[in-house]
Parts: structure tokens; sequence; C-alpha cells
């Protein structure tokens, strides 16, 4: 059993770092222009708002794409000079902001920066016709920051110098996102504890899970990850280091193809995990696949369900179950050319758990890619 710390008070979080939630995710990328096409065919996001050199933007171009209140922006460099290009050369499409709305920037900056973060960019005003942002950011793993926004008074379609986008044209299945409800990074071997160290000091977080490398481990690899959060659930940020075993982890695969610590995957919630599943079938997203034994095992393992268990098994979800109830969770294929970043859709039915059930499973399936891949 995974080991639950006791839950902060609320107060206690608002006195030390009050976050509203996650912003938005925004992705450094080889092509902005065809991410935007990709998330919006593959995973049913509309286009929402555009930042380039029409709008003034010299040096890249950003596409917006929302789904309810998940929101990404892909952002692709426009010469071979830039961070953007650097970063993509580097890691491949992969995430270089995690973006935290804040009731007050400039506070969030002072205070995560006084308990040791590194400041990228200093509280920055930015207005246009709609109002203004406040906007500074700090910086995290490998190359990855946190950006702090607060936009109470902005009333744009994003953040200024971007202007309204219509949206890919899209007869899909409505695919029903809702959120995000993690977001989870691999770091260094040894770089576990640092991290979480890092976010409790930083951001005032509290540890919610950890899982031990004996409990997430199957013949050839182990990891072991802490979950920490805001103590409230606007945002988990849960941490994964590899633990030494027999062959090459998966975090090991990772590390090694994103040249460091980086966003393993982003976890998306769905309130109805059959018809999401199954409109992104439909729209080509692509899952890591586990055999059928694995519904011997979980069926007396999940007990009753309000789902259908037949459509569950057929459309390959995982189910998982704790004291306070069960959820349903898949994962997708990796979504680039390299083996890093994926997807995870996630639909919670009381439990605040994150499907320790399922690693074992999941880590055979996985290892069975990886060995395709011979990076096993
Ligand atoms: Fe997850």
């Amino acid at each position: 059993m995974a080991q639950k710390l006791q839950d902060p008070s609320q107060q206690e979080h608002q006195d030390v770092m009050p976050l509203l939630g996650i912003d938005h995710v925004e992705y450094y990328v080889g092509n902005a222009r065809q991410a935007a096409y990709y998330y919006s065919k593959a995973f049913g996001f509309k286009v929402t708002a555009y930042a380039g050199p029409e709008t003034k933007v010299r040096d890249r171009a950003s596409y917006v794409c929302e789904q309810n209140e998940a929101r990404y922006v892909f952002t692709g460099a426009m010469g071979p000079d830039s961070d953007i290009a650097k970063h993509a050369f580097e890691h491949g499409d992969g995430v270089k902001d995690v973006a935290l709305r804040v009731p007050d920037v400039a506070y969030a900056y002072e205070y995560a920066t006084k308990q040791g973060a590194s400041g990228v960019l200093e509280p920055t005003v930015i207005e246009d016709e709609h109002g203004k942002v406040v906007r500074a950011t700090i910086a995290a793993y490998g190359d990855t920051v946190h950006s702090f926004i607060e936009r109470e008074n902005y009333s744009g379609p994003f953040l200024p110098g971007y202007r309204p986008e219509e949206p890919v044209p899209d007869d899909g299945p409505d695919v029903g996102i809702e959120l995000i409800d993690h977001v989870v990074c691999n770091v260094q071997l040894g770089g576990m504890n640092e991290w979480a160290q890092f976010y409790a000091k930083v951001l005032g977080f509290e540890q919610l899970v950890h899982f031990r490398d004996d409990q997430i481990s199957s013949e050839y690899t182990a990891l072991m990850s802490k979950v920490m959060w805001d103590g409230q659930g606007r945002v988990k940020l849960p941490i994964n280091e590899p633990a030494p075993s027999k062959k090459k982890s998966q975090i090991d695969e990772y590390l090694e193809f994103y040249r460091g610590p980086g966003v393993q995957h982003i976890a998306m919630l769905s309130k109805d995990i059959i018809g999401t599943v199954s409109a992104l079938r439909q729209r080509g997203v692509r899952f890591i696949r586990v055999p059928a034994t694995y519904y011997e095992d979980m069926r007396p393992r999940i007990g009753q369900i309000n789902e259908d268990i037949e459509e569950v098994e057929r459309l390959n979800i995982l189910a998982d179950r704790d004291e306070e109830g069960y959820l349903l969770q898949i994962f997708t294929k990796n979504v680039q050319d390299r083996p890093t970043v994926f997807y995870e859709i996630i639909d919670r039915h009381g439990s605040r758990g994150f499907g320790l059930g399922n690693f074992k499973e999941l880590f055979l399936a996985i290892e069975r890619e990886q060995e395709e891949r011979g990076n096993l």
C-alpha cells in the first residue's frame, strides 16, 4: 500500500503560496502549425489563439489549443538561433513551461526565489487593448520552467500579443477532456528527493504519495515516484526517478532520448472515459495495450463499477481501487518520434490515487515496446 501522508489544511497553503491551477502547458516543437493540427484532429482540441509574425512576434509562431479547461500552447522557432530551436534540437518536441495561474505574480515570484528558485523572468506586465497580464518565470528540472500567470484583468483570447484564431475544421467525435489532472516529470537517479524538496520549499507543496521501487517494478526495471501537490488538488506534480535494476528502465530510456530531465506524461481528466477513449481511438490516437490476462486479475480486484466492464476491457482501459474509490486510466503511445512524452486519460470515481495496482502490468507493456525499439 502506498504511504499516504496527512492532508495539510487548505488554510495553511493559502497562506504560503496561493495557486489557482495549471494555466497552460507550453511545448517547444519543430513545427507548431502541424502540432496544432495533430492535437485538433487526434485529441479534439480547438485552436483558439495565435501569435507570430502576423501579430508582430518575429521569432516564433505559437498556437493555443483548448478543450474545456485543458490548454496547451505549441511554439516553433522562425530560425536556428533561438532558444526554441535549440530546445527542439536537444529534446525533440517537449514541454518547456508548466505555467501556473496565481492571484499575485509579484508575491509568487518573490516567495519562490526567496525559497531558492532561480529566476528566469522577473514579474513583467504585458498589455494590449484587452487589458493586462503579469508574468514571471522560475527554472525547474532540466530545461523546463514554471511561469506564474496573473490574468484577472485580461479579457483577450490568451495573452497580449495573441489574436483569436479559427479552429482547424473538425468533424470527429466529441472527446470530452475536461482538464489537466497531473503533469509527471522524470529526473535522474537521486533527483527525486531533491525535486520533491524543491516543490515543498518553493511552491509550499506537500507529499501526497510515495511509491517505492519494490512497489513499482518488473523483473527487469524499476522506478520510484513521489507525488507532490498543492494540498487542494488543483496542481499535482509526480516526480519519477529510475531505480537500479537489471536492465535499462523506461525512465532511463526517457532520460537518454530527452537528454535530461523533463515532462514524461500529462494526465487529462475525463468524466466519461469510455466515450473519450472511443473517440480518441476513432481519431487515430494509439494506446499501450495490456494482455487479456490483466482483466482476469482486474475483475475481482475492482469489484462493482458504474461502467460496463466489457467495454472497459474492449477498449483496453485499466482500473484500480483504493480505500477512497476507484479510477479508470489508459496511456497513449509516445506522441513523437523519440520515446519521451505520452498522455494518460484518467476518470476518477472517488480515488485520488495514480493507479498503483496497474503499474506492474503497465511496466510489462512498456517494456515490450522498449524491447521493440532495442532500448531495454
Ligand atoms: Fe499519471
